[in-house]
Parts: C-alpha cells; sequence; structure tokens
C-alpha cells in the first residue's frame, strides 16, 4: 500500500495523507542551518550543532508521535484546526505535503479555507523561511485568525531537557514590532539569539508557553487559539514560545501570502548591545529585510533549486526504468547530501545530542557526495584527519561545532583509521587533486603535533600490522564496521556502554573484516605512493597486502565462506562450528571487494552461502543463525532480540558490499537484484509494512527471525545511502573515477539493452552511451571518446570544459 507518490519532473515525494505509517520527514539547510520538517509539519531547526545550538525544543519519541514542530493554527469562526493536520488533527478537506529538495510544501483545507505553508532554508542564510498562503475557497467573506507557533529550546539540547532547576528560571524574550526575540543566557557569556518574524502587523501575540497553551493542554488544544485571542503573554523563566496573531479578513477567492522567519544572529562581543538589556537587533533586522517580500522568496527558491539541479547533474542516467532513475538522480545522493551534512547527529532517530560526526562514518558518507562538492570534501577530510592520534588510531566521532573528537562513543575501533584511505582515495580519484597529500594536519587537534595528510594515511595503514593477533589478521579492538561485536568487553553490568567499556586486554580477538578491509583499500595507499614516487613504501605496502590476503585465505576461511572474526579465547565468530552465529555478511563483502578467493573460486563459492543463508526477500540479513541470547563474549550484537539490528536484521548497508562483490566476479543479475530489493522506490508499494519513506533508504529493515519483518527503522542518517550509491553508479552502472581518469566497468542484468549517463568529471562532461548487444553481464568490447577508439577502459581527462561523446559497447 502506499501514501503517496513521486513527482519526478517537480523532484518531490508528494505524501496524500497525514496519517503516514511513521512521520515521513525531510531536511532543511545545506550549510550551517538545518532543520527537520515532517509530514505534519513536526521537527525541529538548529546551528550548526544538534545538540549545542539548538533553537527548537524536540520531545523524541513522544506520544503522540512527532508532536512538536512550527505550527500555523487557524481559527474559523470557533472551529479551529492545523493544516498539517497535526498537532490539532482536525478533519481536513484536502491535504497534501510536498517534500522536495530543501523544501516542504504542505497544503490544508477546511471550510472553505485553504492553507500552504512552504518552509525551506535559503542559501548563505541562518533561519527558516515559511511563506504561509492563506485562500478563501469559499462564496463568502471569511474572517480568518492566524495563530503562528514554535518553541524554543534553551540552546544546548541536552540541558535543556534535564537542568530544570536552573532552566526553568531563565527563559527571557524582547518584542519589537512584530518580532518576537529569544536571548536566554544572551544576558551572560553567549552572543547569540534566534528571532521569529512576520512580514506584517502583528494583532497580538504570545511568548510564554503555559499562557498560550494552559497549563495543562496539549499543541492539540491552545486556550489561546480555541478562543481566537492571543493573551499578549511576556515570558519570564518556565518555557518561551513565539506566537504571533493575525487576523485576516478575506474576500471570496482572495488569498493572502504571510512571510515568516525563524532566524540565528550571532553579534560580536563589543556590539551584543544597544542598551542595558536591550538586544542588538541589526543583524536580525538585515535578515528579515531579506524576505520582506514573497518575491523575494520566490527568488531564493529558484536558486535553491539551480544549486540542487546543479548538484544533480554530476551523475545523471536516462534508463527505461523509472524506478532506478528517481533513486540515481534525485533521492540517493540527496540523500547523501544529507548524510554529509549530518553525518549521525540528528534525525528522528539520532536525537543529536549522543553522536555527533562519526569517523569511519563521514569517511564513508564522503563517497556518495565527494562528486557533488568536491570543495567541501576536502575540508571533510582535513577536519576528520585532525582527530586522529598520531599511532594511527581514532576518535570514533567528533562535535560538528568544536571539530573535536570525542571519547562519548570511545576510542579504538580498529577498523577506524582505514576508514580515512578510502575517503581521501576517492576525493583524489574524483579531482585529481595530489596537494591535499601535502596539507598539514595535527593530530588530536594539537597544533604543534602535526604532520602531512600523507603522513596520516601512513599511520591509518600502518596501524593495521602494527596491531595483529595471533593468527596475524588484524586485532579488532573495540569493535570494527559492526559497532556491536565487542569482544573485549565482557560486560554484565546493565546499562554499562558495550562501546566505551573495555573489560579485556584487547591482544587476541582479531577481525577477518578489517583484514579484509586493509585489501580492499591498501593498493589505494600503495597508488598514492608511487605517484609521490615513493617506490619503497609502495613495494613494502603491497607485500604486506599480499601477506594479509595470504593469512586471510589460510585463517580467516571456512571452507565455503570468509570467518567474521576470532573472540577473546582465540575461538571462532562466523564458522560452521558455532553454534549460532555461522555466517556474517560483512567479510564476504568485504573481501570478495577486496578480490580475496575470486581467482580461486572461493569467493563464489562465499557469495553462494551468502544466497544460501542469509537471503530473505526484504534483503539480506547480517548473519544467521541470530544469537538468542546474550552472550558475555560477543556483547552488544546478542543484546538485540533475534532480527534486528546487528543480531541479524537487514542492515542495509552492507547489503551494497554484496552487490559490489557480486560485481566484482561478474554477476549483474545478481548484484541488481540485491540492489532492487531494498532500494527504497522499489519497495513504495509495500509502504504500510516498510513503514520509513519510500524515498530514502532506512539503517535497517527488520531480518527474517523478527516478529516485523520487512519493518524498517531508522531512516534518512545511514551509511547505506553513500554505499547504494556507490555500488549503483561505479559498480553496477559501471562509471568510476579513477587518478587517471573515469573508468568504465559495468556489471548489469544481462537483459538490459543499454542506458545513457552524463557525468560531470573534472571539469568535463561526459555523455556515454552503452549498448549491450550481446546481452552480457560485464566486459567492455569497445569504447569510444568523440569517436576516436580507446584502449583499456578509462575514459581519460580530457579537460577543456566542454561535452565529450562516449560510447561503449559491451560484449
Ligand atoms: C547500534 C549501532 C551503533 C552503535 C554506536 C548501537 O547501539 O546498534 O548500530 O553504531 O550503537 O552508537
Ligand atoms: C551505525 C554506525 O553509525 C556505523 O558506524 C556502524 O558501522 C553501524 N552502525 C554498524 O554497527
Amino acid at each position: 500500500m502506499k501514501f503517496g507518490h513521486f513527482d519526478d519532473a517537480r523532484k518531490e515525494y508528494v505524501i496524500t495523507t497525514p496519517q503516514t505509517p511513521y512521520p515521513w520527514i525531510n531536511y532543511l539547510g545545506n550549510e550551517n542551518f538545518f532543520g527537520l520538517i515532517s509530514n505534519t509539519s513536526g521537527g525541529y531547526c538548529f546551528y550548526r550543532d544538534a545538540r549545542m545550538r539548538r533553537l527548537t525544543r524536540y520531545r523524541y519519541n513522544n506520544i503522540p508521535v512527532d508532536n512538536g514542530g512550527r505550527y500555523f493554527y487557524v481559527h474559523d469562526e470557533g472551529d479551529f484546526w492545523t493544516p498539517g493536520w497535526m498537532p490539532v488533527k482536525r478533519d481536513l478537506d484536502f491535504y497534501e505535503c510536498r517534500h522536495g529538495l530543501g523544501y516542504t510544501s504542505i497544503t490544508g483545507e477546511r471550510n472553505g479555507v485553504r492553507v500552504n505553508q512552504l518552509a525551506f532554508i535559503p542559501l548563505n542564510y541562518n533561519g527558516e523561511v515559511y511563506k504561509v498562503t492563506v485562500k478563501n475557497t469559499s462564496d463568502k467573506k471569511k474572517s480568518v485568525k492566524l495563530f503562528s507557533f514554535v518553541e524554543f529550546c534553551l540552546w544546548n539540547a541536552q540541558d535543556d531537557m534535564t537542568n530544570f532547576q536552573r532552566n526553568l528560571s531563565i527563559g527571557e524574550v524582547e518584542l519589537k514590532d512584530s518580532v518576537i526575540y529569544h536571548k536566554t543566557e544572551y544576558r551572560e557569556r553567549r552572543d547569540h539569539y534566534s528571532f521569529f518574524s512576520v512580514n506584517r502587523a502583528i494583532d497580538g501575540f504570545d511568548t510564554d508557553r503555559e499562557s498560550f497553551l494552559g497549563l495543562y493542554n496539549g499543541l492539540d488544544n491552545p486556550q489561546v487559539v480555541a478562543k481566537g485571542e492571543p493573551s499578549n503573554s511576556v515570558a519570564s523563566g518556565w518555557s518561551p514560545i513565539a506566537s504571533h496573531h493575525l487576523k485576516l479578513d478575506l474576500a471570496p477567492g482572495e488569498e493572502q501570502t504571510l512571510v515568516f522567519v525563524l532566524g540565528y544572529v550571532e553579534n560580536p562581543q563589543e556590539e551584543k548591545w544597544e542598551a542595558l538589556d536591550v538586544i542588538n537587533k541589526t543583524r536580525a533586522e538585515a535578515m528579515i529585510a531579506k524576505f520582506a517580500e514573497p518575491a523575494q522568496v520566490d527568488a531564493s527558491l529558484a536558486e535553491l533549486a539551480a544549486y540542487w539541479n546543479n548538484l544533480l547533474s554530476k551523475y545523471m542516467i536516462e534508463t527505461g526504468d523509472e524506478k532506478l532513475g528517481r533513486m540515481v538522480n534525485i533521492w540517493n545522493p540527496y540523500q547523501c547530501m544529507v548524510t554529509f551534512n549530518m553525518s549521525r547527529s540528528a534525525s528522528y532517530f539520532e536525537s543529536g545530542i549522543g553522536r555527533g560526526m562519526g569517523f569511519r562514518d563521514s569517511n564513508q558518507d564522503l563517497l556518495g557526495f565527494v562528486h557533488q562538492i568536491p570543495g567541501r570534501a576536502r575540508e571533510r577530510i582535513i577536519d576528520i584527519a585532525s582527530t586522529q592520534f598520531d599511532d594511527g588510531s581514532a576518535y570514533h566521532q567528533y562535535q560538528p561545532l568544536t571539530k573535536r573528537g570525542n571519547t562519548e562513543v570511545g576510542i579504538g575501533f580498529n577498523d577506524d583509521p582505514l576508514w580515512l584511505i578510502s575517503g581521501t582515495a576517492a576525493y583524489v580519484k574524483e579531482t585529481g587533486d595530489f596537494s591535499i597529500l601535502d596539507e598539514d594536519v595535527p593530530f588530536d587537534n594539537d597544533t604543534n603535533n602535526s604532520a602531512t595528510l600523507f603522513e596520516h594515511l601512513k599511520r591509518s595503514f600502518y596501524h593495521v600490522p602494527n596491531n595483529l593477533g595471533p593468527h596475524g589478521l588484524p586485532l579488532i579492538g573495540r569493535a570494527d564496521w559492526n559497532d556491536c561485536l565487542n569482544l573485549n568487553c565482557f560486560s554484565n553490568t546493565p546499562g554499562e556502554s558495550f562501546q566505551t567499556t573495555e573489560n579485556i586486554e584487547g591482544k587476541v580477538a582479531e577481525s577477518v573484516f578489517i583484514a579484509g578491509l586493509f585489501v580492499f583499500v591498501g593498493p589505494d595507499y600503495v597508488e598514492i605512493c608511487r605517484r609521490r614516487g615513493l617506490e619503497k613504501e609502495a613495494a613494502e605496502a603491497e607485500a604486506l597486502i599480499q601477506g594479509m590476503k595470504e593469512t586471510t585465505m589460510k585463517h580467516g576461511f571456512d571452507g565455503d565462506w570468509f570467518l567474521r572474526a576470532y573472540d577473546h579465547f582465540g575461538d571462532k565468530i562466523g564458522s560452521k562450528e558455532c553454534a549460532e552465529g555461522q555466517i556474517f555478511i560483512e567479510p564476504q563483502g568485504m573481501c570478495v571487494m577486496a578480490g580475496i578467493g575470486v581467482e580461486s573460486g572461493d569467493a563464489e563459492k562465499a557469495l553462494d552461502s551468502v544466497i544460501e543463508k542469509l537471503e530473505t526477500k526484504h534483503g539480506i540479513v547480517l548473519q544467521q543463525p541470530p544469537y538468542s541470547k546474550y552472550y558475555i563474549n560477543l556483547g552488544e550484537i546478542s543484546s538485540y532480540p533475534p532480527g534486528y539490528k546487528e543480531n541479524a536484521g537487514i542492515f542495509c548497508h552492507n547489503n551494497p558490499w554484496i552487490m559490489i562483490a557480486e560485481a566484482e566476479i561478474g554477476r549483474g543479475d545478481r548484484a541488481f537484484e540485491v540492489y532492487s530489493r531494498i532500494a527504497p522506490a522499489y519497495r513504495e508499494d509495500i509502504s504500510d509494512l516498510h513503514r520509513m519513506e519510500p524515498y530514502v533508504y532506512s539503517q535497517m529493515i527488520a531480518g527474517r527471525d523478527a516478529v516485523r519483518h520487512g519493518e524498517a527503522k531508522n531512516s534518512w542518517l545511514t551509511g547505506t545511502a553513500s554505499w547504494n550509491f556507490v555500488a549503483i553508479t561505479q559498480a553496477i552502472l559501471g562509471i568510476k573515477p579513477d587518478f587517471d581518469g573515469l573508468k568504465v566497468d559495468p556489471c548489469i542484468p544481462k537483459a538490459w539493452d543499454g542506458y545513457t549517463i552524463t557525468r560531470v568529471f573534472r571539469g568535463d562532461t561526459y555523455r556515454i552511451k552503452i549498448t549491450n548487444p550481446n546481452h552480457v553481464s560485464k566486459g567492455v568490447a569497445k569504447l569510444t571518446l568523440d569517436g576516436q577508439e580507446i584502449t583499456g577502459q578509462v575514459i581519460p581527462v580530457v579537460g577543456d570544459g566542454k561535452t565529450h561523446e562516449v560510447e561503449v559497447v559491451l560484449g
């Protein structure tokens, strides 16, 4: 069952009922200011850091779900309602929500009044703009009263939810003209405030939550709105809000448009005040002036659309498969940009408090967006590398506002360093900018201890051979990619963090996954050495990689598939010998991607085992059989009920590794089958089961052992976005950036006749027409660039900024 449809021409998903199976959300903002908005107008916004600079309050996992947002209440002669249905939930005669690229438009109509609220964050602007159009669709005159509403967060979202002995006394606001200013803590050390404005004289206001709602009322029934009269309250302590009251007289057919701005301002210390206790509003007024007229809003929206069209134009496919088109051309790259901006920090599942920018997460996210905004990828790589320690290890995450590493999710995940090589290599291949390797980058943000980025990569690489276990495989440390395989944790204290507790010295437990990752990313390090003229380094690294390949086959292969790990006692994990957890997806994907066992046929065996043991109609589960009880030597993985999350859920992040691995061995039909099982657009028809948005990937779909098999969770912020983008655009459709050009190496279903890709690469545009006359999956029979035949599979960089025609014949 569906709850809307894709509008590909407008690059929108159109939701036709407010009662979606879960709030279906969108992200607003591009650089510093961000907001989340659901199809019923729930959500929140923040400046740069969801924890430290939260503008509006949001209560996660609330009842009813998704209660709290930026609302526009309509009072129409005693009747009152909200256009997004929530929070009032009055029946609507018409409802529609259009989530587009960086904006959301919600329309609701009741009793001859139609309200459209269009929300977006303009480019280079620290605020949300709301264009609200109220139309009288009836044939008689209407006097409508509009009440806006936002509830302020007292900046630090963590403190805001916990430190009530202080917080209930500190809230402060100011009012001037039609603008409500929120200035809590501005009197002391903060140099920032926020404001909520409307471009018209107001007929009243409220800034105190209790006066607006009534102490025992919810957002569904604010006493002020029910009465149709504002109380002109001025908040002092408790919970500051902002609500404008506007009276609109509308002739039949008439519409009026209002523009609201919810903005954030920082003032230099010496310019904080206008007078004692009166904040300096100059910057806010300048921001408000930018959107005094609806025409300015429209112009800014057009700029936003142009920005997105430009980003999406870097890789575009023409194909007969409309679902594939909407994933590759619109929604997958859009999600990649959102994960770039947010990492795992703010969603409806990530509270924006606990997890910042992940070291491994951000490096992997980069793979999906580097072609769109290479300049910002460069900055991101430097930021990430600056949190690395000088022995090559890394903080697992850093705080977006300060860019400093923190220990909240621990240190010592031994896969982390390798992802820096992968992210940096992707950047260099995309841009040809080798100069990034010479950048001076600190260790642990200490400018007195720094080295070139290349040196950081070297320490990343050697962190593996410097930390080997008894079988010569990499020590796992706290965990590898699978944060929940905690082999040194041995926790028996309830509530103790599996990620930060290490009760056993980690000198035995080894990871076959890290071995595969080492062999997978190692060659990029080798190539980078060669290009810097470091032949000896390159040869030494090559030997280490070759050695790891052999060790993996010797100690990391179980006969029909790759093992997962050795635990603290040196016992196998992910082996036929195990009672539970006999086979895991991660090493099958990563080792085959690395080319391990491909020649001997063991890779194919491993991927066949995946089909036999891990396949379901909703995707590939993480492992089988699931752990039926808690195992102290395995940690968090065995804490989940069977079929969920890392305990045999369908972890969508590593399904693309299987797609890429299948492409590696030439099985194009299979690669695409795995792709289309989890790609959200292909699951739209089962939205009632899937429950999460049909336009973006979720982190997990419940596995076959789960009670709710097929139900997704944790949408939006997941490495799933970037890896699926890599799998479909590079491994399946086969256009891969390489150091010297674009490598063409498709691996597609045999039945496909062909497709065309437009790829912008290092300033040139390549129109690549791929035909498949002999219906093969893989193999390039002929490649021409502007009519000239090319030997090999790499389109060289032309570098003239023009459009070039490439023809590829498979065979
Ligand atoms: C989750 C993982 C996550 C980890 C780190 C665990 O509870 O299952 O998916 O990566 O927490 O925060
Ligand atoms: C989510 C985390 O963000 C990611 O880093 C990790 O690899 C997966 N969970 C699997 O545990």
